[in-house]
Formats: C-alpha cells, structure tokens, sequence
C-alpha cells in the first residue's frame, strides 16, 4: 500500500509517497481501507516548523494528520468484530494511507449515502465549528464574526452560525472567496486582506460584535478583539497565521473574553456533548441542512494539495482519493 511521510521540514516538495505493508490493527484497533481523506491546514504548519520549541514542531519521519472516511476491513483484539464492514469517519495522526489503523473510541459512523466530503467534515472540520459555537455559547439574534470563514473549519462555522439564529453573520476571506461566503449564507462578507478590514466590520456592526470565531492569530486575532461589544466573546481555535503573542490582557477590559478551544480538550471535558455532536452533524448533512464543498486530488498529488493549502487556493475543504 501507499502511505505519505516527510523526512525532512520544508515545503510541500519533502512530502513523499512511499510503500509500506498494510498495517495490522492493534488492541482496540480497526483497520480501514480509506475511500477520503480531509486534508488539515495544520499540516502546513507542522511540515514547515524547524525549531523544536515551536508549538508546531513534529519530530522526523513526519506524517500528516486527516479526516479519514473508509471502510472497516479488520477488528483487532477487543475491537468490536461487528465493526468489520462497517462505513466511518475518523481523524488520525497518520491519515494519509490506502489502508490506516484507527482506534475506535471516536470513530463515527457514516451511512453509505452520505458523500465522503461531507462524511470527511464530521470528526474535524464540523466537531471545531459546532464545539467552538458552544463555547462562544451564541445566543438567537447575535452578531457573529468568523474570519477565515471561507476555509474547511470557517465554511461549516458561517452555516451553523446561520442555522442557530445568528442575527448577522459577518465572514472574512481573502477576495476570490468572498462570493462563496455569501453562497454559505453569510450576511456581510469582507475581504481581510485589505488593510481596513476591521474599519469594514465596524460599519458593519457599529455596536459590535458579540462572538468572534478566529483562527487566523496575529493582528487579526488583536483587531477581532477590539470589534467585540462588551460582553462578546472570542473563541480561539487556531493560528493559521503563524503569530501565538497578540493579545495583550488589556484588549480584554472591555467587558470581553477569550476562550481557547482545542477539539482534543473538547472531548476530554465534554464527552458526551462531543459525541452527540458527532451524531447532530451526521443529521445535518444527511439532511442537506449544511453544505460540504469539497476539492478532490489523487492521493499521490498530495504535495499538490499542500501547495494550494499554503496558496490559499482552496474553497471550503481538500480532499485526497486514494
Ligand atoms: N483547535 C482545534 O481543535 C483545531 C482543530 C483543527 C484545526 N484547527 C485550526 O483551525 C484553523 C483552520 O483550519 P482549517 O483546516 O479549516 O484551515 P483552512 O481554514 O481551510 O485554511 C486556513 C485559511 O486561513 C486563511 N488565512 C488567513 N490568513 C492567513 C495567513 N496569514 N496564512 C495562512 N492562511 C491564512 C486562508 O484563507 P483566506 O484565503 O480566506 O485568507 C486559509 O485558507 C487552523 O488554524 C487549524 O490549525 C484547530
């Protein structure tokens, strides 16, 4: 089988596809023949970091994080044998492979007429955007800011913003992506790599904003911050940007808070809030209530997929078909 390592940090070129026998699954593993794999900004980060004291730094061989959906082909020991057959979706560490080895405390299950793009949304992409809503505890009618929103995670976040009553979405991205922001239902749509583009959530929100959704980091992380009303809440997820340092204690003096949110974290501390989440997000795309856009590559142009991820090249979430 085909399995993707990097044996150095660097651009998408160190990215290599190698052949390696078929995993066996261990206790309490199944093995998965993988039919999609959602690809993960953070793996950009993590290919590129060369120093060890990075957030970021992955120690070598690297392997890429994904949202595998695939097929159980084989429990291990105390796995469940009635797994064996079965359609599912779950991240991994080490996702981008014909054939992955999965535990299945968080696998999910995905009815066969449900599309691989949305199924690929379920453990990662959708999980952070219904968990980061939660945290951001949105009320109906609120005004909500989700930058980066045209992105695998922000694309489902702007549609669960609108499907849980938002009063106004505002989303940011950078200009080619803003008219698939407005398909996604969002009300005011903002190019953010114009250097006014707070001033524009300004006028958009005089009285502010009441939550931020924000993985960009950085500035924009800073002037998200000052656009909340009192009371708003920021909610963290990420720092795509690459700059962890930009909120100084008295951004948040103004009544505001910030709250990180790490999926991870998530899931220890709310268990059973998780998995139903799991199962809310199943619902909703099999009922077509939230849209999955997907661009699909080969898995062996996985190098391809890293570069328009860096190029910000890609609408909602990239795919690689095994
Ligand atoms: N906390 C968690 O548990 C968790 C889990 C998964 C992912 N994450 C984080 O969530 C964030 C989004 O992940 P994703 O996979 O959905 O990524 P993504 O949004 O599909 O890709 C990142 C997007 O960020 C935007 N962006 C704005 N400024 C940028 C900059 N300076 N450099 C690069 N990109 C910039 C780009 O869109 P534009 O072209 O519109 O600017 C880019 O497409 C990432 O930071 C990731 O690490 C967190």
């Amino acid at each position: 089988m085909r399995r993707v390592r990097y044996h150095a940090h660097g651009g998408p070129d160190v990215l290599v596809i190698e052949d390696a026998d078929i995993p066996d699954p261990g206790p309490g593993q199944v093995l998965l023949r993988t039919e999609a794999i959602g690809v993960n900004y953070v793996d950009v980060q993590l290919r590129r970091e060369t120093s060890a004291d990075s957030i970021w730094f992955r120690p070598l061989p690297g392997t890429l994080t994904g949202d595998v959906v695939g097929t159980v082909e084989k429990a291990g020991p105390g796995a469940d044998p009635a797994l064996a057959g079965t359609r599912v979706a779950v991240l991994l560490e080490d996702a981008c492979a014909d054939y992955v080895v999965a535990d299945t405390s968080w696998l999910v299950s995905v009815p066969g007429e449900l599309g691989a793009g949305a199924a690929s949304m379920v453990p990662t992409v959708g999980a952070v955007a219904l968990g980061a809503l939660r945290t951001g505890r949105l009320a109906r009618g609120e005004t909500v800011l989700v930058t980066a929103g045209a992105g695998a995670i922000g694309h489902v976040a702007v549609q669960l913003a609108r499907r849980q009553g938002a009063g106004t979405v505002i989303a940011t991205a950078s200009a080619a992506k803003l008219g698939f922001l407005k398909e996604l239902g969002a009300d005011v749509v903002i190019d953010h790599t114009q250097p006014d583009w707070a001033a524009q959530v300004r006028a958009a929100a005089p009285a502010g904003t009441d939550l931020v959704l924000e993985a960009v980091g950085g500035e924009v992380l800073h002037q998200s911050v000052g656009l909340l009303a009192p009371f708003g809440r920021a909610v963290v997820f990420g720092a795509s940007a690459g700059d962890l340092t930009s909120l100084p204690v008295t951004s948040l003096f103004g009544l505001k808070s910030a709250a990180g949110f790490s999926l991870l974290a998530w899931r220890a501390a709310n268990t059973a809030q998780a998995r139903l989440d799991l199962t809310e997000l199943v619902g909703l795309f099999q009922a077509g209530d939230l849209r999955a856009v997907t661009t699909s590559l080969p898995l062996a142009d996985v190098a391809e997929a890293h570069r328009l991820l860096e190029d910000r090249a890609v609408l909602g979430r990239l795919l690689l078909v095994p």
